[in-house]
């Protein structure tokens, strides 16, 4: 029988769960992972397909579980598993307090689900002394698939052009998806991040408008970056709501621009010697494909 440890990942398809399943797989996990698609076996991965609310059989005992899909969901699901299973590792967001006190109920119900969820895991664990930790990555990037930069390369590219407003300097961090995988890879064996949670913010703090001038050029052609005085840019916004534009922009996006959004990577690195890297991006990060 193989003495190789056993994961269970949920969400290995997403952004940050792709850069995970390699790096488990490359330390020797067996690994299985739910999807909701048809997906090919691997070496050491076994694609198991359904989703929460109607869960395929899954392996009655794992080493370790990392959640990188929706958070509210795992929470509910794990708070009544029977898994036989002593690390959780799962993914949540620092939404959970930067929308706490936004103007938009959709978004302050986002911040309070996601604190729920978190509390529920840690809750869940505890009760059945499981070691769990909860992982908080800022704005991520990095796998082409994020709905925040990887969107406005998308809209820039399509237009050659991206407008902010001028005191769009509110702090960013953007994490890399493959320093989150790393994350969760080294923190699975530190007993001391038991029952705790920890934000995990990029290896660099810039202004929001510089993060997105540093977005643009990596492009080619590089799409004009436009920043209008405040008053010019709403009255655009404005008219490009009339019309019907902007339909996925989330109601605080604007206003958050200005605001610092800012974590301490200290605990992280302190526990388990998170080093995320600085924001230095290319064009492949923000690939369409
Ligand atoms: N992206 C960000 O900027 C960001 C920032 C902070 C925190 N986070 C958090 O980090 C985690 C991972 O984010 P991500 O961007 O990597 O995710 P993502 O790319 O959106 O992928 C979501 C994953 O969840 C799975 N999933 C979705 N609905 C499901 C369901 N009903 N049942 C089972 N699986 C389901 C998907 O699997 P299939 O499609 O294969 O079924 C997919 O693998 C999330 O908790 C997210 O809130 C993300």
């Amino acid at each position: 029988m193989s003495d190789a440890r056993r994961a269970l990942v949920f969400g290995g398809s997403g952004a940050i769960g792709a850069a995970l399943l390699p790096r488990l797989r490359a330390a020797g996990w067996q690994v299985d992972a739910l999807s909701r698609d048809t997906r090919p076996a691997q070496p050491g991965l076994r694609w198991l397909r359904g989703e929460f609310a109607t869960l395929p059989d899954l392996p009655a005992r794992a080493d370790a579980i990392f959640s990188c899909g929706p958070l509210d969901l795992f929470s509910h699901w794990y708070a009544d598993a029977t898994i036989d299973c002593p690390r959780v590792v799962a993914f949540g967001s620092t939404s959970d307090a930067t929308k706490r006190a936004a103007d938009d109920p959709g978004e302050r119900e986002l911040a309070a689900r996601l604190a729920a969820s978190s509390a529920r895991v840690l809750q869940a664990a505890a009760a059945r002394g499981t070691r769990a930790t909860l992982l908080r990555p800022t704005l991520v990037y990095g796998s082409g698939r994020d709905r925040n930069l990887s969107r406005i390369a998308a809209l820039a590219r399509g237009s050659g052009w991206f407008v902010l407003p001028s005191d769009a300097r509110g702090l960013r961090q953007p994490v890399h998806v493959d320093d989150l995988a790393d994350a969760a890879l080294a923190v699975v064996d530190v007993e001391a991040a038991a029952g705790r949670d920890f934000a995990l913010p990029g290896g660099e703090t810039l202004p929001y408008r510089d993060m997105v001038a540093r977005t643009l050029a990596t492009l080619e052609p590089a799409p004009r970056l436009l920043l209008l005085p405040s008053p010019l840019f709403a009255a655009a916004l404005f008219a490009a709501r009339l019309a019907g534009r902007l339909q996925g922009l989330p109601p605080g996006a604007v206003a958050r621009m200005r605001a610092d959004l800012v974590f301490d990577a200290t605990p992280a690195r302190v526990a388990f010697g998170y080093a995320p890297r600085a924001f230095a991006p290319d064009a492949s990060m923000f690939r369409q494909d």
